[in-house]
């Protein structure tokens, strides 16, 4: 399961990837109205920042306004993946993107049946939104597994990104459904990294370290 990061913050995004653990980079309109910048620019800034793709998503709710935005957002660098809602004018503008050669990732996915389209229209990505599932009472690690088996059952080419993920259990558990790719805010990666044992240990290696120096010193 490919790592990606959840942010348009260039510092955040610097940051995780001196790990050497980040795939890619997913954005959306909310997440880029944080940073008040503008929006072509901080799209290309991540580009040169990271490998991997990079989620831009259109504002347009009309197949050939999304078009419009979408050419102008894939000229900005080869690494750029269109973002398009599940809706019926998103389908016809992926359908239309993906014969273009151009790559996108279908957000805002809440059902099975959505994740299907998504994948007929030829997107490259799927993105079920575990969180918000969550969020209604609904199980959201269900729909990405029920998502994740028929893709498999149908071998879909589209990939499955599990998104609106809150915590590290969500990922494990996203990583268990087989999910393709992972979005995670920061918060998450660091979330991920820290556990009470490890720097427990440390600080106990430490210790001895110092102790073995001094009896060392005499
Ligand atoms: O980028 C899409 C998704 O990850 C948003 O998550 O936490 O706003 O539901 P959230």
């Amino acid at each position: 399961m490919k790592l990606f990061l959840d942010t348009a913050n260039l510092d955040e995004i610097t940051e995780i990837n001196r790990w050497g653990v980040l795939d890619g980079v997913t954005t959306n309109p909310t997440l880029a109205g944080k940073e008040g910048k503008d929006f072509a620019a901080m799209i290309k800034d991540i580009c040169a920042e990271v490998d991997g793709d990079v989620s831009a998503e259109v504002v347009s709710t009309d197949t050939d306004g999304m078009l419009e935005e979408a050419n102008k957002l894939a000229a900005i660098a080869d690494n750029v993946v269109i973002k398009l809602p599940l809706i019926p004018a998103g389908l016809a503008a992926c359908s239309q993107l993906s014969r273009d050669g151009i790559r996108t990732n279908v957000t805002l996915c809440f059902s099975a049946p959505q994740a299907i389209l998504a994948a007929r229209a030829g997107a490259t990505y799927v993105s079920p939104f575990l969180g918000r599932v969550d969020d209604i009472a609904n199980d959201g690690i269900a729909l990405l597994s029920e998502i994740c088996e028929i893709f498999r059952v149908q071998g879909y080419a589209t990939e499955v990104l599990a998104a609106s993920l809150r915590g590290p259990q969500h990922v494990a558990q996203a990583a268990v459904a087989g999910a393709d790719v992972a979005t995670l805010p920061t918060k998450v990666f660091h979330q991920m990294v820290s556990h009470p044992l490890t720097d427990a240990g440390l600080e106990r290696f430490l210790a001895d370290w110092d102790a073995y120096q001094q009896q060392l010193r005499g």
